[in-house]
């Protein structure tokens, strides 16, 4: 039988550096959380607030995060889990709710299923060593974006970035946009953006985050797509990442999305973990 803990209740006391891990995002942000237990021992995480977390409602939208916390649980209970964070999620009134875990975890996967969860992201994390020599043609021009072009960014990104399959990347472009301005602010000191032109024309853009050694986005309009351009943008983050000092590059791209894997397996990329993130939209 499951026991429901509220962060702030003093039996969670004792619970809260066993699932620090789990509740960064909710300390950071200082958002009210609740451990699930079986005989004390913390099985997940429930995590609830309010737009901007994640970008995949517009702002002020209710949602709540969940974190499997051990993931060798029987089946009946990871069951009994997932049917009581839906229960949570409802009392809370949020608009959705998300779990993110490895392709492998199939018992879990299957027991959001069954509480109603869907499938919103199915993506392979993909790392490459940077201990090459990476050219890039110098007929492409690399812009740095200026905080105040943020929003022309944007807009590009959306266009660029069409075909990718990744749905979750497509409802944060649609929500970024307004973001208070102190959060653009971060999202702008954390990343490096770039407009990509030939000339007059505009080809695609990029953005990285050099702390975390992640190709974040690339994108080629679409009518300028299958001429080398991909592969000299990647070239050139890649380059950027390794003067940055990152030993490695990491991004993430839709198990589908076949073009782009092409183009990282081409690079040297390999395929570290498969990951699904579900979803469950309450309807409120
Ligand atoms: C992925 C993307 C950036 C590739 O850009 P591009 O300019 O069309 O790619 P390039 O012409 O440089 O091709 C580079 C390699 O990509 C692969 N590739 C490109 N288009 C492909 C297609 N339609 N089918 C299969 N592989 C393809 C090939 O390996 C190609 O190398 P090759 O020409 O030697 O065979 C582009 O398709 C795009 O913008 N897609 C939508 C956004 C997106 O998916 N971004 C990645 C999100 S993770």
């Amino acid at each position: 039988m499951l026991r429901v803990l509220f962060h702030k209740d003093v039996e969670a006391a004792p619970l809260l550096s066993k699932v620090s891990d789990y509740t960064k995002t909710a300390e950071m942000l200082k958002l009210p959380f609740w451990i699930f237990t079986e005989h004390s021992d913390p099985i997940g995480v429930v995590i609830t607030g309010k737009e901007p977390v994640r970008l995949l409602a517009p702002m002020g939208t209710r949602l709540a995060i969940v974190n499997l916390v051990q993931k060798n649980w029987s089946g009946d209970l990871l069951k009994e889990f997932a049917s009581q964070t839906v229960k949570l999620a409802l009392e809370q009134e949020a608009a959705y709710m998300t779990v993110e875990l490895l392709a492998e975890e199939e018992a879990a996967i299957d027991s959001f299923a069954e509480a109603g969860f869907t499938v919103l992201a199915d993506s392979f994390m993909m790392s490459l060593r940077l201990d090459q020599e990476f050219t890039f043609l110098h007929t492409l021009e690399f812009n740095q974006v200026r905080k105040e072009e943020m929003a022309n960014w944007i807009q590009s990104a959306r266009k660029c970035l069409s075909g990718s399959k990744d749905v979750v990347m497509e409802r944060i472009l649609a929500n970024i946009g307004d973001l208070p301005r102190n959060l653009m602010d971060m999202y702008y000191s954390l990343e490096k953006f770039y407009f990509v032109n030939r000339g007059e024309q505009e080809i695609g853009v990029l953005n990285y985050n050099p702390q975390a050694g992640m190709i974040s986005n690339i994108g080629v309009d679409v009518t300028e797509r299958g001429q080398g351009y991909g592969r000299q943008i990647m070239l050139f983050g890649l380059k950027q990442l390794q003067t940055a000092n990152c030993e490695q590059a990491k991004l993430r791209v839709h198990v589908e999305n076949q073009p782009a894997i092409r183009l990282y397996e081409s690079l040297g990329f390999k395929v570290s973990k498969r990951r699904k993130l579900l979803i469950y939209e309450t309807g409120t």
